[in-house]
Order: structure tokens, then C-alpha cells, then sequence
């Protein structure tokens, strides 16, 4: 007779902890998204979402703070009781909400200040690579005082010239310029205020040539990591990668070319080293690490640094992750991530992003959402919605991330766009080559 293979589901801990409130910061389509997973725990006792959107309040209450205003959210977590905070984008990160809530006792989900650098400061990004000899590409950093050096630096690359505005700049600060001449002006812009503070310093790299990829870790800041679903978003708003850069017009998970051998070679040279380098530096992290990686040759580099999970990546890799999710949030946050285990489907997640006509431009709000309750085989991971009265209306660029689950991309993808068909709204545009480089 066989001796059963199947292990329990539950870690013996997570039987004995108790249920508890959390709260999760942020208002888009990855939020939504946490959302959706984190209250379908039953370790959850409440859930709230602040500010959260048009949908979030199917999986918990949301409430009307900002995310930034970190006194009211302190007083909000002590009249509520809350055990947990999540954070979704990474503002309040680089602002130091983990610091701010770490002596009263509040674990949050997410670096340090010191840790929130990874995205908050390219410079700082690109020399911890560096440091720690994790593969990127080669780069400098300039000043206003240091101008002609960068255009020295220009005049040793080969077209086409990368040029990042160091700091926070809602993923508009990277310039990819084919000529020379206009490479130099774009440094001289960006020095002089193009993104305001952000570009102060200015990152100038080689352009590297490949197929990109983001790599999310969740990690305890006691060397324990788990790596999550991989997935591959689209940035640019048309067909066949043309057009502007947006938020993000779907995702796929998982990514055909980051197999077994790239992910070796992604966890050896990428994610062990910034663990180990961050332990190194004493950073404080326990949340989440994205990676956003280029394939070059099969050889993994790495492009970014996020401290938080990708949008639109969040609405495939939720919808793969089989585990309890709350528990590991938990542990991650109290640093004893231990063993705790994650399951991952083998099935094929993928999102459609439903935008605003004019989106990545400007766009118009308050168009009433149709539709919405003939969507059956699809999740509707809301982004840019509110309810007005009881009215679902726009009100941001990116709508609504149609997500499916599929034994392939094919079977996924047939269900987002059918459930397209069935969402309306006035201007309602969308991406119809989602996945499709990936079949
Ligand atoms: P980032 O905000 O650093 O992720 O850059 C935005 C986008 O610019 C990336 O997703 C890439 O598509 C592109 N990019 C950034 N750095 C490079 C590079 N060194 N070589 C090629 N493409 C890049
Ligand atoms: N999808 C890319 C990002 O979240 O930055």
C-alpha cells in the first residue's frame, strides 16, 4: 500500500494563529487584486482598503485616507484594531511608512526607507548592483555640475542612449533616444527640472537588447525568500509594442522563456545577492522585491528595482498563487517566513487592461461601466473605477483588468476577451495581442 504523498495544506502554525484585521493601502488594479486573495483567507477577521476604488469594496471596507497621510492611518489602525498593514504602491514606501509604524509595534508589509531606495533612487539601485556584483547594465550617474562628463559618457555608448531620471517619476522618467544630439539635449532637459526633483541626478546606461520579464520575491528580511510567479507585462498602449509607454495593458503568467535554467540563474546571480546584500547593509526589507529583468541571450539582467508588486503583473500572479497568502504576509512582516509553504498553479493567468480613450493621454472620467454582471468566467480586478451613488463610473486611465485562468494562454485569453465583449463603456479601448508573442 502507498503512504499517502499529500501534506497537509495548513502549516502547523498558521492553525494557531488567529484571525486578524488588515489594512491595504492603495487604490489600483493591483490592489484590487491583493484584495481579492488577502479575503479569501481564513486568517482574515476584517479587511480594509484605503483609499481602494469601485471594486475593492466586494472583498472589504474601504476607507477614505490617503495613503501618504501616515498620522490619520496610525489613528485609523488603533481604532480598528489592525494587526497587519499591506502596502500596495510604493509612496508610501519611499516615504518611510515601514519606519513610521515600526516603533509602535505595527508590522507592515514592505522595506524600510533604506530598502525603499531600490526604487526610490536609481543611483542607489544601479551601486548596490555593483556592489554585490548582480548583472545590469553598465552605467554613470550625472549632475548639473557633471554635464560634459555625461556627454562624454553619451559620446563612449552606442545608440540607442538610456537616460533615467534618478528618483520617483510615476514610471515616466526613462528616455530611450536614438540620436546623439538629442540624447545630449534630453540630459541638459532632465538636469533642468524635466522631472522636477527626480532628475536632479540623471542615470545614463547601455541599452541592453532583449525580452523583459518581472521576477516578484517575497522576503522576510532574515534570508528567507520565497520567489512568486513570474509574468510579463505590456507597457505600451498599442499593438505589436507600438505607442506610448502606459501603467501596463495586460500580463501574462507564466513566461514560456524564464524556464528552469533562466530562473537558476535568476535566483543565483539576481536574487540571492540582493538578499544577502541587503542583509549586508543592514536594509530592513521584509515585503516585496519586483525584479524587472531583460532576457539578453538567455542571460538575466536586471533593468529595475521595485519594492512592490507589479501592475497589471499582481492580477495573473495572484490567480496562481494556490497558498493561503495571508499567513505569509504575516510571517514575512514579523520576519519569520521560516518554511511556510507556497503552491503555485500550473495553469495560465492572464489580464486584458480595459483603458479610457485617450489613455496614456489625457482621458475623460465619470463614464458609466456596463456589463459588469454578465462576466462570469473572468475576475474584474477594478483599477480606475468608482461608484457613484450606486453607479460604477471611470475615473481613472486604466479601468478594469479582465483576468482569466486557463490550462494555456489560448484558453486564458479566450475568456478575457470574451468577457471584453461583454464590459462597456463609452471610449473603452484595449490591447488585442496580450500573450500572443508568448504562443
Ligand atoms: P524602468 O523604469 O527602469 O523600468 O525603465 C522603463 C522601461 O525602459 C523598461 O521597462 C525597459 O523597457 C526600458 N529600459 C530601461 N532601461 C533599459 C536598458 N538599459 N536597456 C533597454 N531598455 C531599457
Ligand atoms: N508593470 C510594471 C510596474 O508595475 O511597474
Amino acid at each position: 500500500m502507498n503512504t499517502p504523498r499529500t501534506t497537509p495544506q495548513t502549516h502547523p502554525t498558521e492553525t494557531t494563529m488567529n484571525p486578524i484585521n488588515v489594512l491595504l493601502l492603495g487604490s489600483g488594479g493591483r490592489e484590487s487584486a491583493l484584495a481579492w486573495k488577502i479575503s479569501r483567507s481564513p486568517l482574515l477577521k476584517q479587511l480594509f482598503i484605503a483609499p481602494g476604488n469601485g471594486g475593492t469594496g466586494a472583498y472589504g471596507k474601504n476607507v477614505a485616507i490617503s495613503p501618504l497621510d501616515f498620522p490619520s492611518i496610525e489613528k485609523f489602525v488603533a481604532d480598528n484594531a489592525i494587526d497587519l498593514i499591506v502596502v500596495g504602491n510604493e509612496d508610501p514606501l519611499v516615504a518611510g511608512i515601514y519606519d513610521y509604524f515600526a516603533p509602535l509595534g505595527i508590522p507592515v508589509v514592505g522595506p524600510s526607507k533604506k530598502g525603499a531606495a531600490l526604487e526610490g533612487s536609481k543611483d542607489f539601485a544601479k551601486k548596490f548592483m555593483v556592489e554585490n556584483n548582480i548583472p545590469t547594465a553598465r552605467y554613470r550617474s550625472f549632475t548639473a555640475e557633471t554635464i560634459s562628463e555625461g556627454d562624454a559618457f553619451l559620446e563612449s555608448l552606442r545608440p540607442p542612449y538610456v537616460l533615467k531620471a534618478d528618483g520617483l517619476a510615476a514610471g515616466k522618467g526613462v528616455l530611450i533616444i536614438d540620436n546623439l544630439d538629442e540624447a545630449k539635449k534630453s540630459l541638459r532637459e532632465m538636469l533642468g527640472g524635466m522631472f522636477g526633483k527626480s532628475s536632479a541626478t540623471v542615470v545614463i546606461e547601455e541599452f541592453l537588447k532583449g525580452i523583459e520579464c518581472s521576477v516578484f520575491v517575497l522576503t522576510d528580511g532574515n534570508g528567507e525568500y520565497r520567489i512568486l510567479p513570474v509574468a510579463k507585462d505590456y507597457k505600451r498602449v498599442g499593438e505589436g509594442d507600438t505607442g506610448l509607454n502606459t501603467g501596463g495593458m495586460g500580463a501574462v503568467s507564466p513566461v514560456p522563456f524564464a524556464n528552469r535554467e533562466f530562473m537558476q540563474k535568476v535566483e543565483d546571480r539576481i536574487i540571492r545577492p540582493t538578499i544577502e546584500g541587503l542583509k549586508k547593509s543592514d536594509i530592513i526589507y521584509r515585503g516585496f522585491i519586483f525584479l524587472g529583468l531583460i532576457n539578453v541571450d538567455g542571460e538575466p539582467m536586471v533593468i529595475e528595482y521595485n519594492v512592490r508588486m507589479g501592475d497589471p503583473e499582481t492580477e495573473v500572479v495572484m490567480l496562481r498563487i494556490e497558498s493561503d497568502l495571508l499567513p505569509l504576509l504575516v510571517k514575512t512582516a514579523n520576519g519569520e517566513l521560516g518554511d511556510a509553504p507556497l503552491l503555485i498553479s500550473p495553469d495560465t493567468a492572464v489580464t486584458v487592461m480595459a483603458v479610457s480613450q485617450g489613455y496614456p493621454g489625457s482621458y475623460p472620467k465619470g463614464k458609466v461601466i456596463s456589463g459588469t454582471e454578465k462576466i462570469t468566467e473572468s475576475i474584474l480586478f477594478h483599477a480606475g473605477t468608482k461608484l457613484e451613488q450606486d453607479t460604477l463610473v471611470t475615473s481613472g486611465g486604466r479601468v478594469i483588468a479582465i483576468s482569466s485562468i486557463g490550462k494555456d494562454i489560448p484558453s486564458a485569453l479566450e475568456k478575457s476577451y470574451s468577457a471584453m465583449e461583454k464590459l462597456s463603456f463609452e471610449g473603452k479601448n484595449f490591447r488585442r495581442d496580450i500573450g500572443k508573442d508568448l504562443m
